[in-house]
């Protein structure tokens, strides 16, 4: 049987049996960035495969990276801003086109928890500083101490001595964690979150708390996250183009490859920077694409949880 998909009306054309059926074997899939999404995608995976929620899995998957206190680049063991505080940004997005965001959030160890409670227990999507901690304090989480994590206070003692603030290409295997994936009854949804740039300017937020910027879910089409310099990524609204590109049916493949070609026109300054894109469609399908070479990502489905190496625009 054909699948039933009524498309623009919320609330219809999911879960419908006659979906589920068109679509099996293709779903659960869930994708996440760099080499730390295979540990992410272990946890959101046990979710997705007992056909629990995808907003469920990729909010419990990436909180396994923000747990990690070895990590540079997501949670509070993230290297700091250029005054020695580590500021973070959160996003998160489910099926139903709901969204919440945190951003320059200091002290909680979880910001993808918060910007799910955000999106669940207020009326706004994105909240920030010291509103969004006090929010968070009045929601049950705890305040961290204010301290840095070894390797970070480390790095953060070497910069010091040139102060020289250059963000650069990472190609090192680390950056934002972002997560997109499709359940079992093939819903989509999707989180980012990250420290964000190493030594930014205090304030400084990047793309991943803002929606369609880091991340952006359209049941309908597909999702789709973003890692890497932030700011190339805003100019462009990212992952808003890249479900954009797939709603006028591009692979996903196809639309990372031209949101990255977007990116590098819209970015003067892109042979210096490393920027990748995730994204899954509504059939499961998957693809990516960077600016660099070096860009891996994690794939966990009923085949696995395997890395993969991204294409990319600079060869
Ligand atoms: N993509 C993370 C950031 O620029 O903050």
């Amino acid at each position: 049987m054909s699948a039933l998909v009524i498309t623009g009306v919320p609330g219809l054309g999911k879960n419908l049996e006659e979906n589920f059926t068109d679509q099996a074997g293709k779903k659960p899939v869930v994708i996440s960035t760099w080499d730390h999404g295979l540990a992410a995608n272990a946890e959101a995976w046990k979710i997705l495969n007992s056909r629990g929620k995808a907003l469920d899995a990729v909010e419990k998957g990436v909180m396994v990276t923000e747990d990690d206190f070895s990590n540079l680049s997501v949670g509070l063991g993230g290297l700091p801003d250029r005054e020695g505080i580590v500021t973070l940004d959160a996003s998160i997005m489910d099926e139903n086109g709901r969204c919440g965001g945190v951003a320059f959030l200091e002290r909680i160890k979880h910001p993808v928890s918060v910007a799910r409670m955000v999106m669940e227990k207020t009326p706004h999507v994105l909240m920030v500083g010291s509103g969004a901690q006090k929010f968070a304090l009045e929601n049950g989480f705890k305040l961290e101490p204010k301290k840095l994590s070894p390797a970070a206070e480390k790095a953060y003692k070497e910069w010091l001595k040139r102060s020289e603030y250059k963000p650069k290409a990472n190609i090192e295997n680390h950056d934002t964690i972002g997560m997109v994936a499709i359940d079992a009854v093939g819903n989509l949804s999707g989180s980012c979150t990250t420290s964000g740039l190493a030594y930014k300017m205090r304030g400084r937020v990047g793309d991943s708390p803002i929606i369609g910027a880091g991340m952006y879910v359209d049941n309908e089409v597909g999702a789709a996250c973003a890692t890497g310099v932030g700011e190339t990524v805003l100019r462009i609204c990212g992952s808003y183009l890249v479900v954009e590109l797939m709603r006028q049916g591009l692979s996903p493949m196809d639309a990372c490859k031209k949101a990255i070609e977007r990116l590098v026109v819209k970015n003067l300054n892109y042979r210096e920077v490393q920027v990748g894109f995730l994204a899954l469609n509504k059939k499961g399908e998957h693809g990516a694409f960077a600016v660099q070479k070096g860009f891996t990502y994690a794939l966990a489905d009923s085949g696995g949880n395997k890395m993969f190496d991204s294409d990319y625009f600079l060869r």
